[in-house]
């Protein structure tokens, strides 16, 4: 490396993009010097925002001309994995955002090249990142609740703050209700989501998942909205996936996330991700992205660990006003600038990043292995999902 700053080149300026950016300029050591996005006008936007000279409309060349060490890949889905293949084959180290790829062979194929060109290879997995979450870990290994034995994770609607900091138009959403650009099939949101879900499942566990069983919602007056899918995600939240479980290979341990958005108009007190872990001595509640609502002694709590025979203890991680929602902590960006961060250490100190590209590939399984369960109705075993298995087309 010429200079002590890694250079990083960003491709897709889009939601997440900026979460990123925050990431690389509060790093000591980092410095985004190139950008890039098909959309001519938004790179200008991003890059005149950003105090950034140097852009590209075109990867190829921004790979091909730009001084760079790494990329940052935050492209739609579609797009993850030959981008993440063809930064490899040009020595750049690569950050690139979940879900990985559309299939596992796609993932592993992309991860293959980058262990062959010798690059690290991170995948943005925020939910094993984000501060409450590693503190849950934390406690776990420091046993406080014994063995985990279950992990209950809930979906509460997200409630966006009135003036996001990251504007989300309906332009920007085309992919991610496009079966194929998505990866999804007729499952786009789960798709999108259910990574992070399996991801966090196995972090606080500690285990690999075996085996997937979803419940599949299939309300009649919601039929027609099946193939036409609306740019609002939510919006086709009758017909999708509200529950999923799964057994872990130890067979004692299991997990279930259930999403209560405002679902047929029901009532939800809890807002955003949270998770309760059982284990065998005690319980930890934790809120995740957007997480609103875990009350104890009164008062709102970010993390509450529970333990046979000792008192409870309550944690808050206050990081800020949440850039996105009204959760009063900033998990959003949070999560994202520790993610950034630890790639750009890793880096630095030639250490593997805790989530790769096998990781990540392995989450798509477990997802693909939800969409096919709820299409088949019954369980599915992870190695039923063939390296070539797609939920689309
Ligand atoms: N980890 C998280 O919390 C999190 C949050 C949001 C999004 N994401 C993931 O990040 C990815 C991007 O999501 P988003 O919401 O920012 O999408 P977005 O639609 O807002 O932005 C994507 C950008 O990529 C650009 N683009 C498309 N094709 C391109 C190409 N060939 N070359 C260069 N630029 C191209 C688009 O013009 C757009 O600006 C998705 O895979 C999504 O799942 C993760």
């Amino acid at each position: 490396m010429q200079s002590d700053k890694i250079k990083v080149g960003m491709v897709g300026l889009g939601l997440v993009s900026t979460a990123h950016m925050k990431g690389y300029k509060s790093h000591p050591r980092a410095e985004v010097v190139a950008v890039c996005d098909s959309d001519s006008a938004r790179v200008q936007r991003f890059a005149a925002a950003q105090g950034i000279t140097e852009t590209y409309s075109s990867y190829e060349q921004m790979l091909r001309e730009a001084g760079i060490d790494a990329v940052d890949i935050a492209t739609p889905t579609h797009l993850h994995a030959p981008m993440t293949r063809m930064a490899a084959e040009a020595g750049k180290h690569v950050h690139c955002e979940k879900p990985f790829s559309r299939t596992v062979g796609e993932g592993l194929q992309a991860s293959d090249a980058a262990a062959r060109a010798g690059v690290k290879l991170a995948v943005g997995e925020t939910y094993v990142f984000i501060t409450s979450h590693a503190k849950a870990r934390e406690l776990i290994d420091q046993g406080e609740i014994g063995r985990p034995m279950q992990i209950r994770h809930r979906h509460g609607q997200w409630v966006s703050r009135d003036q996001p900091a990251i504007p989300v138009g309906p332009l920007d959403r085309g992919w991610r209700v496009d079966p194929e650009q998505s990866g999804g099939g007729l499952y786009p949101w789960i798709f999108d989501h259910a990574v992070h879900f399996f991801a966090a499942a196995e972090y606080f566990a500690g285990g690999k998942i075996a085996e997937v069983y979803s419940v599949a919602s299939r309300a009649p007056e919601a039929a027609e909205i099946v193939g036409g899918a609306p740019h609002d995600p939510y919006a086709t939240a009758e017909q999708d996936i509200p529950i999923v479980t799964w057994t872990y290979e130890d067979s004692a341990m299991q997990g279930v996330w259930m999403r209560a958005e405002p679902l047929n108009g029901k009532f939800d007190y809890m807002r955003g991700f949270s998770t309760t872990i059982i284990g065998e001595n005690g319980a930890i509640e934790v809120l995740g992205e957007g997480g609103h609502g875990l009350l104890w002694d009164g008062e709102q709590q970010h993390l509450v660990l529970h333990r046979a025979g000792k008192e409870t203890l309550a944690f808050r991680f206050d990081e800020g006003q949440d850039d996105i929602w009204q959760s009063g902590i900033s998990y959003y960006s949070q999560g994202h600038i520790n993610q950034v961060h630890h790639f750009v250490d890793s880096i630095l100190n030639d250490t593997q990043p805790r989530y790769g590209g096998p990781d990540g590939a392995h989450a798509v399984q477990c997802t693909l292995a939800a969409i096919r369960s709820a299409q088949e109705s019954r369980p599915v075993r992870l190695h039923e999902i063939d390296q070539g298995y797609a939920a689309y087309g």
